[in-house]
């Protein structure tokens, strides 16, 4: 396996599983990618009657491999299969269910306003620090997380970087339930397995009512525009090297 993303189909229910714990689940391209194609194939595939994503190891994921922005700002590589794995979330018509121990970041949050029944465990933790990174929200976030908690909460997570924890995100409004850590595996596939017992076009057909999705992917792509900019400006490659050396990163050295 080179793309650490594990695919399996039991009982209707394509389980997704980000498995690279070593790296925190770090998402990098070919992450990316191989989560895009099964998201993709899940839509035509009869077999697939809901999704469930979820990470292996401590955590759900530590959000995009800061190693591939820094490449993506020198031009070594791009942002294509992020792109390709936002669209398939935004356009994936079947129930998608996750699965969240530890902490989410970035992405890992951004891809459960996503979601459609979000169980998470009593330790998890939920932050969205792109503006730590001197970036911009993505994944259609700056629309999505505000009109879900508000103003004055969503800026603090976006702006500040501030995490959230269990028991405040199933009160905002973030996810569905919180439930011990031992039993979150089997609470997120029971979930997904009442969704594989319920009439599946009535499913698809109040997805698509509930998600405003032509608005969510024009989002995307004005977000996106400001990220791959900001992806090279010297605030955030002070970010990228301030992580790799394991520091704190000094704004104000590079004005
Ligand atoms: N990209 C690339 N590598 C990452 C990573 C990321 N987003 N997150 C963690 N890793 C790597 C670390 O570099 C480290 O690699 P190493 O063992 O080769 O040195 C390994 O995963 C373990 O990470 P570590 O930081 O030691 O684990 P931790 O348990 O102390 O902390 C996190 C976990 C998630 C809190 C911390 O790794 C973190 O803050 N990561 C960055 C999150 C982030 O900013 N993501 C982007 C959001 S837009």
């Amino acid at each position: 396996m080179t793309d650490h993303i594990e695919t399996h189909i039991t009982g209707g229910v394509l389980t997704l599983v980000m498995n690279r714990p070593d790296k925190k689940n770090a998402l990098t391209s070919a992450m990316y990618a191989a989560l895009a194609d099964a998201l993709e194939a899940a839509e035509t595939h009869e077999a697939v009657r809901a999704i469930l994503i979820r990470g292996a190891g401590d955590l759900f994921t530590a959000g995009n491999d800061l190693s591939e922005f820094a490449a993506v700002a020198t031009g070594a590589a791009d942002q294509q299969q992020v792109m390709r794995f936002l669209h398939a979330l935004a356009a994936a018509a079947k129930p998608l269910i996750a699965a969240v121990q530890g902490r989410a970041v970035g992405v890992g949050t951004t891809l459960l306003l996503h979601c459609d029944y979000v169980v998470l465990a009593d330790d998890a933790w939920l932050s969205t620090p792109f503006v730590n990174l001197a970036l911009v929200p993505e994944a259609a976030s700056s629309l999505l997380l505000p009109a879900r908690i508000g103003h004055a909460r969503a800026y603090a997570m976006l702006a500040l970087g501030e995490a959230v924890n269990a028991q405040d995100a199933v009160a905002w409004g973030l996810a569905n339930k919180a439930v011990p850590a031992a039993e979150l595996i089997a609470t997120a596939e029971a979930v997904a397995q009442r969704l594989t017992r319920q009439p599946l076009g009535a499913l698809i057909a109040t997805k698509r009512l509930m998600r405003a999705t032509e608005a969510i992917v024009a989002q995307m792509a004005v977000e996106t525009a400001q990220f791959g900019a900001r992806l090279t400006t010297a605030e955030a490659q002070e970010a990228f090297r301030a992580f790799a050396e394991r520091r704190a990163p000094d704004f104000a050295s590079v004005g």
